[in-house]
């Protein structure tokens, strides 16, 4: 937790930014893993309510009043009983102290203030949600079909709270500082262990451990797969042999929930195949000359398109592609074998502010969303500034069953060698990702280095 100024003073900016009425910030509860009582044994707090309120108790809500400027932290004390079960706890009185709230009620207490407010016609400001319980609290308080609930959502909360969130103070860069420090001891340990024999479920479960061995956890599932053209992919089944490409994507969150997201892809057994050599070398050309062009002003979109246009080249390179490659980046010929987005936001979220919307987080009024096959993925596009966090992540994929469509349907024939992708059809992917600051006059990349070029990945 920080110090309660901050979080006074990011709630006086919120109560600046939004005009009238009730503003409703939701935190989360235990989710139920297979009976009630058995929770998932990581709780996770709602990242707004958490930017806010600092706080990662269960079962919390806040109601901050634009007009008059009160803030209420709602919850409940522990009873003996839940004493007897879980321990003391700090009162609610003691953690609204902690970030400074002054005002306390019970939950049972806010909706009474709701229903009050909503007969007085006052707006009632709340984001969209994504936990089945509060869908269902928002859905019997404001009376909203739950299917409704995130088109209903208040679209000038969502940008209040996306103004805030996306530029970091120096103390979120800090915590992000301190994510990828685990993150890239996560990632060393899974190389040094990637030995011909092991299983891809012993290197995530190695990695999930020191992620939680220092208080925190994982920000999102780990990929770790020697099928890395499976851009999600969560199967740890593999048995690794010698010269599979190994692709891991993964990062630690720390205790104040703070994301990191590091991918490195790289040859068990430490040695690359020209062929994998050749792919990689493009992919981590295209992320340090990306990472190099990002500074205040350039459109993320831009340098999207950059890091497409210069695989688009390495590809020409070997033969897979061809033709004029300004012509095959406009139309989207690239997206075959990058059919991703070059990065995210990232912050207490690993997608940043996902929740709220990222027509509202990665675009802007003039900055509009491609409806073209892979940059439509893309889901930061607009321009970056000063106190942006985010992921820089191009990758080449060959992903066969879209290699085939493809090749059935003559797409982009004037651009694609399709004859010349069948020795790559079983090759997996590469992807080379890293996380970026912009500061005033560049970018700063966050966290220790973790090896990336070919040298270190085979000395290694
Ligand atoms: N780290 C997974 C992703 O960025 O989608
Ligand atoms: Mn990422």
């Amino acid at each position: 937790m920080f110090d309660k100024n901050i979080y006074q003073k990011r709630r006086a900016g919120l109560l600046d930014k939004v005009d009238k009425g009730l503003i409703l910030l939701l935190g989360n509860v235990d989710v139920a893993y297979n009976y009630k009582g058995n929770t998932y044994a990581h709780s996770r707090q709602d990242s707004s309510f958490l930017y806010y309120f600092g706080l990662q108790q269960a079962g919390l809500a806040a109601l901050l009043d634009v007009e008059s400027g009160a803030i209420t932290l709602f919850g409940d004390d522990l009873t003996l009983e839940d004493v007897v079960w879980m321990g003391p706890h700090p009162s609610l009185a003691e953690l609204a102290s902690e970030v400074g709230v002054p005002q306390t009620a019970t939950f049972a207490q806010l909706a009474p203030q709701l229903a009050k407010a909503k007969s007085a016609g006052r707006p009632i400001h709340f984001l969209p949600p994504y936990r089945y319980r509060n869908m269902l609290l928002l859905h019997q308080w404001m009376d909203i079909p739950v299917d409704d609930l995130s088109k209903k959502a208040s679209i000038a909360l969502v940008k209040a709270v996306v103004s805030q969130r996306s530029h970091k103070g120096p103390e979120e860069v800090a915590e992000m500082e301190k994510a990828l420090a685990v993150t890239a001891e996560m990632h060393l340990s899974v190389m040094k262990g990637a030995k011909p024999g092991r299983t891809e479920a012993e290197l995530a479960g190695l990695a999930e451990g020191i992620a939680a061995s220092h208080g925190g956890y994982l920000s999102y599932p780990i990929i770790l797969s020697i099928n890395g053209h499976i851009l999600h992919n969560h199967d740890h089944s593999n048995v690794l042999k010698a010269g599979d490409l190994l692709l891991g994507d993964f990062g630690a969150e720390t205790a104040s929930c703070y994301a990191g997201d590091i991918t490195r892809t790289f040859p068990v057994g430490g040695t690359f195949s020209a062929q994998q050599k050749a792919i990689y070398e493009i992919v981590l050309h295209a992320e340090m000359s990306a990472i190099e062009a990002c500074r205040p002003g350039i459109r993320y979109r831009d340098v999207h398109l950059q890091a497409a246009r210069n695989m688009a080249e390495g590809l020409k390179g070997l033969g897979l592609m061809k033709g004029d490659l300004d012509d095959a980046v406009a139309q989207g010929a690239h997206a075959l074998f990058f059919p991703h987005g070059l990065g995210h936001m990232i912050g207490l979220d690993v997608h940043d502010m996902e929740d709220l919307g990222e027509q509202y987080v990665g675009y802007t009024d003039s900055v509009h969303r491609s409806d073209q096959f892979g940059t439509a993925y893309l889901r930061l596009a607009r321009e970056l500034e000063p106190g942006f966090v985010f992921t820089v992540e191009p990758g080449i994929y060959f992903i066969p069953e879209l290699i085939d469509q493809w090749r059935t349907e003559k797409k982009f024939e004037a651009f694609i060698n399709y004859e010349a992708i069948n020795p790559y059809r079983h090759f997996g992917g590469v992807r080379v990702e890293d996380n970026v600051l912009i500061t005033e006059s560049g970018y700063r990349v966050l966290g220790p280095p973790i090896p990336k070029q070919v040298e270190e990945l085979e000395t290694l």
